[in-house]
């Protein structure tokens, strides 16, 4: 069975941390988001996976995909635009990749969505209701910044989509993950043009597209405040299914994550909510909660780190301050007793303001 990830976006909501890391390699539960993705492609039987990318590949992306393929035993290709194609587009350029002998159905992945995946469910679903498109959906309290499924409540057919509504249509959302029959290429033109505004409304007029309500958490990860509102979720879920992945201790509070390379000194206070990367150094008397310290960061004694997000190999100073949805990029050097409450801070420590990069 293949697979194809949407990557084409550039990542900007997510900055500074994709000034120095394409989306899909910004970690997230001390993994690139992606990886979360691709295993469980790989756990519902996906052998191969596209990436649709509309711009060069740095060697990062590179070697991640060689890494990955040996790992975890699966084909991973890219199939690049020579200009961005939107959210359908790409389907039509990879069409040769997608559509095998056996006319099975494929997956269509976001490449900016954690959840429980449920691809096997998602699977039997679609065969169940004879479906030519079928896609995941998760309510939301405040719907206008996705797109919105109205949906048969006894057949859960699709009866009409509409992305980005300016007027509440319903609270279900389409979730970024979707099944589709081969077929579906047939109706898409080799063009920019998005799968949301022109195919998912055509395919729901002729009665063919169907939703599926995806139990347990969703969250798109791509700004910093759902990024942090999605890790919660995510060692929510961790704990339930798996955990013993979470830290334990006298100095722990709820979910942790803390990589077994990293070093916590006396007296911390850690928790709720909390990952620690591989090689990170934690010293004495620190509190942690609701954040992220990626690999290779030192925090100095009696820091306090808050609802923020510690980029890759940076330091911060002893009794410094980090709170409020600070995103702290690669290699930022914060000051002893200095303090950062929201925004964005760059290598050179200039601040980018908030409405720049949220
Ligand atoms: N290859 C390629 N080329 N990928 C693209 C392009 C392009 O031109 N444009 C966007 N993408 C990718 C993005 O990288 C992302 O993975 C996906 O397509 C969706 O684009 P976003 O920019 O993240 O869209 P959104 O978050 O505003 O809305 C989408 O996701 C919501 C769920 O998170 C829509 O699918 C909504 O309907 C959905 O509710
Ligand atoms: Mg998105």
């Amino acid at each position: 069975m293949k697979a194809l990830i949407l990557v084409g976006g550039f990542g900007t909501r997510l900055r500074p941390l994709t000034f120095s890391m394409p989306k899909p390699l910004v970690d997230f539960g001390n993994k690139p988001m992606i990886l979360h993705q691709i295993e469980a492609l790989k756990a519902a039987g996906v052998t191969e996976v596209v990436l649709a990318i509309n711009h060069q590949q740095p060697d990062v992306m590179l070697n991640f995909v060689k890494d990955y393929e040996k790992k975890l035993e699966i084909k991973i290709t890219f199939s690049q635009e020579t200009e961005p194609l939107g959210t359908a587009g790409p389907l039509a350029l990879a069409r040769d990749k997608l559509v095998d002998e056996t006319g099975q159905p494929f997956f269509v992945l976001n490449s900016d969505v954690i959840c429980e995946y449920l691809l096997l469910e998602m699977i039997e679903f679609h065969k169940t209701n004879n479906a030519e498109a079928s896609i995941m959906v998760t309510k939301v309290d405040d719907p206008s910044k996705y797109g919105v499924v109205v949906t048969e409540e006894a057949t859960a057919r699709v009866e009409s989509f509409v992305e980005k509504p300016k007027h509440f249509v319903g609270n279900k959302i389409n979730a970024g993950i979707y099944l589709l029959n081969p077929s579906v290429l047939d109706r898409i033109e080799l063009r920019r043009t998005s799968i949301e505004k022109e195919i998912f409304p055509k395919i729901a007029s002729e009665k063919k597209l169907y939703a599926m309500v995806l139990p347990g958490f969703w969250m798109d990860i791509g700004q910093p405040k759902d990024y942090i509102t999605g890790q919660r979720m995510y060692l929510n879920s961790l704990r339930e299914k798996s955990s013993q992945e979470l830290a334990t201790g006298d100095n722990i509070i709820g979910n942790v994550l803390v990589d077994e390379s990293a070093v916590i000194g006396e007296g911390c206070l850690i928790g709720p909510d909390v990952v620690i990367g591989p090689g990170c150094v934690i010293d004495s008397g620190v509190r942690l909660l609701g954040c992220t310290v990626m690999r290779g960061v030192w925090i100095k004694e009696h820091a306090c780190i808050s609802n923020s997000i510690v980029g890759w190999d940076s330091t911060v100073g002893r009794w410094a301050r980090v709170v409020n949805i600070t995103v702290l990029g690669k290699d930022v050097h914060v000051a002893d007793a200095e303090v950062y409450n929201s925004g964005a801070v760059i290598e050179d420590q200039a601040s980018v303001k908030p409405e720049i990069v949220m």
